[in-house]
């Protein structure tokens, strides 16, 4: 359906759940892959060895912290070194403190908001020069920004601010021929999941609530981004891509 042979596209957490799927539909689609990771190793050479075989290419596998610009700027010189230039940029990767309010710190909520929120400014700040007039940036959030969760105050205020970051990345970028935009989320059962002391509470409530009866799977996500990197969506603009069965429509009051 998409064709990405000669794009460049960095995929952050792109070694497992979501952004395995999305590098994974990148590839297939001819696209040249770089897979961020922080801790697993074990995860990231399964994701390189996937993604290998899909397509033919050793993907590029690059060890950092998205929340920390010294470690942005070592992945940022070895794509300068290994690629040039790059196409897509997908802020992907995510983490965050799952605790009722009352419990949250100020430790707790700046790991959030670093992590959630400011690697998308960052990580844009690098990417935008090698894009050369020519790029996509799409931000992963979930519903969490705009709907209140239990324990989700902390990870939901990031995706808040990660949404809006968004529009205003795309107000300054869109003249440079840049889009940034989002795709956003509901449950999707992915390890991320097994932190949540609530996890199965969330996963039958999901399903009795989304009017599609199913849960939303890592490839619905990746389909999202595929379409908002593609030349259909080449005057979209700062917009959020809810997918979600239909769920943020018929949540309960
Ligand atoms: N799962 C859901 O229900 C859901 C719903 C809506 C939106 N989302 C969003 O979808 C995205 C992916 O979620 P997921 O469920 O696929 O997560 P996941 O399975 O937990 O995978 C997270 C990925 O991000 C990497 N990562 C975590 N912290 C990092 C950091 N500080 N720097 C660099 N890489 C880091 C991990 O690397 P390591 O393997 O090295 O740890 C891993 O590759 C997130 O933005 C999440 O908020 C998820």
């Amino acid at each position: 359906m998409f064709d990405f042979a000669g794009k460049k596209a960095f995929i952050t957490g792109g070694t497992r759940g979501i952004g395995l799927a999305i590098a994974t539909k990148m590839a297939r689609a001819g696209a040249d892959v770089a897979l961020n990771y922080l801790r697993n190793k074990k995860a990231a050479e399964e994701a390189v060895a996937k993604i290998k075989a899909i397509s033919g290419k050793e993907p590029l596998l690059l060890k950092g912290n998205v929340a920390k610009d010294e470690d942005i700027d070592e992945m940022f010189k070895v794509l300068r070194d290994k690629w040039g230039g790059i196409s897509f940029l997908v802020s992907n990767a995510a983490s965050g403190v799952l605790k009722p309010s009352k419990e949250l710190t100020y430790h707790h909520w700046q790991w959030t908001m670093d992590i959630n929120a400011y690697a998308l400014l960052a990580l844009s700040r690098s990417a935008v020069p090698m894009m050369k007039g020519n790029g996509r940036i799409v931000a992963v959030s979930s519903l969490g920004a705009t709907h209140a969760f239990n324990n989700y105050a902390a990870v939901g205020s990031s995706k808040a601010a990660l949404e809006s970051l968004v529009r205003h990345l795309c107000v300054e970028y869109a003249e440079h021929g840049i889009n940034v935009n989002a795709v956003s989320a509901s449950v999707v059962d992915t390890e991320a999941l097994t932190h949540f002391p609530n996890r199965d509470t969330m996963l039958n409530d999901s399903l009795v609530w989304t009017p599609a009866k199913k849960l939303v799977e890592p490839d619905d996500v990746a389909d999202g981004v595929m379409i908002l990197c593609s030349d259909l969506t080449r005057m979209v603009h700062g917009h959020t891509f809810i997918i979600d069965g239909g769920l943020s429509i018929k949540l309960p009051g």
